[in-house]
């Protein structure tokens, strides 16, 4: 039985005593697997995991997101993700550049990869480099949410169909980020707006900064609607703030928990490392596609 205590009051748990080096499909990984599925949020605590073994344990939750490939249809080699502003040789990206606007753009609460033709499942997210001070990353489940929101909210939203558009986010940011090639790559994406567990049958909100429209109405009425819905999950009380230690390992359920970067100062590099693994039909892929 692995050694669990709460992340915070609605959502997520602390994993104790785990080396995450040395998980495998028959060792630790179903446990790890069951509590994913149940709490949606799980830190493991001053972990030393290599590329190599952060590869090995995403694995283990599903195809490994490749957006390159993705997009060109080819075989493109996978790569882990920095989430930085390191540049090499201790020098970082310019505070107004397009870069660190990016990085700025996951400062807006999001789930990862809702403009994919396959979204995330999960993103497991480790910290190497960190500045002296902000640089947080927050979590609030809209499983939570979903479950606590008022009726007249849900009920505008229980059979809505969400469309997301990854240059939406950015260009909330700066028009120029929200005009880059590599923003508008993707066609726009739906999904239905409810997200039903497979293992546990519980129901969760799948929203993202990325969400611009809802089918059916107006784009104003839509975008106001997402607004609302999105403030609601992510109120004061409902999120937990991850205030980094080099080594943690912070995983999530991306149908079901919004998350952002919170701001630190631009000079002081910030470095996490992210996998995102795709969501398969076991994943209950099949209850948020439009047919
Ligand atoms: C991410 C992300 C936020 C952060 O890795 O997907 O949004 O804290 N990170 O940098
Ligand atoms: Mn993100």
């Amino acid at each position: 039985m692995l050694k669990t205590t709460p992340l915070h009051g609605k959502f997520g748990v602390i994993v104790h005593d785990v080396d995450l080096r040395e998980v495998t499909r028959e060792h630790l990984f179903g446990e790890i697997r069951q509590l994913f599925e149940e709490h949606s949020a799980l830190l493991f605590p001053a972990q030393q995991i290599s590329d190599a073994d952060h590869t090995r344990l995403a694995e283990l939750f599903g195809p490994l997101e490749n957006r390159e490939a993705m997009a060109s249809g080819r075989d493109v080699p996978f790569e882990v993700s920095p989430v930085s502003n390191e540049k090499g040789e201790g020098s970082v990206t310019a505070a107004e550049s397009l870069h660190t606007l990016n990085l700025q753009a996951n400062m807006l609460w999001h789930t990862d990869s809702t403009f994919l033709p396959v979204p995330a499942l999960v993103n497991l997210l480790t910290a190497t480099v960190l500045p002296s001070r902000g640089g947080e990353t927050e979590l609030a489940s809209t499983r939570a949410g979903w479950a606590e929101m008022p009726q007249a909210m849900r009920d505008k939203l229980k059979d809505a169909v969400i469309w997301h558009r990854l240059s939406h986010s950015r260009k909330k940011i700066s028009p120029e980020l929200g005009a880059m090639p590599v923003m508008n790559r993707w066609p726009d994406r739906p999904w239905k707006a409810i997200w039903p567990n497979p293992v546990t049958g519980e129901e969760a909100l799948y929203i993202a900064s990325h969400s611009f429209a809802i089918e059916g109405m107006g784009l104003g009425e839509g975008e106001a609607l997402i607004d609302e819905a999105i403030a609601f999950c992510t109120r004061p009380e409902a999120v937990y703030s991850h205030k980094w230690n080099v080594g943690d390992v912070l995983i999530w359920d991306e149908r079901a928990v919004l998350h952002r970067g919170r701001p630190w100062p631009y000079e002081e590099p910030r470095t996490l490392r992210s996998i995102c693994c795709s969501a398969t039909e076991n994943d209950g892929l099949a209850a948020v596609r439009v047919v």
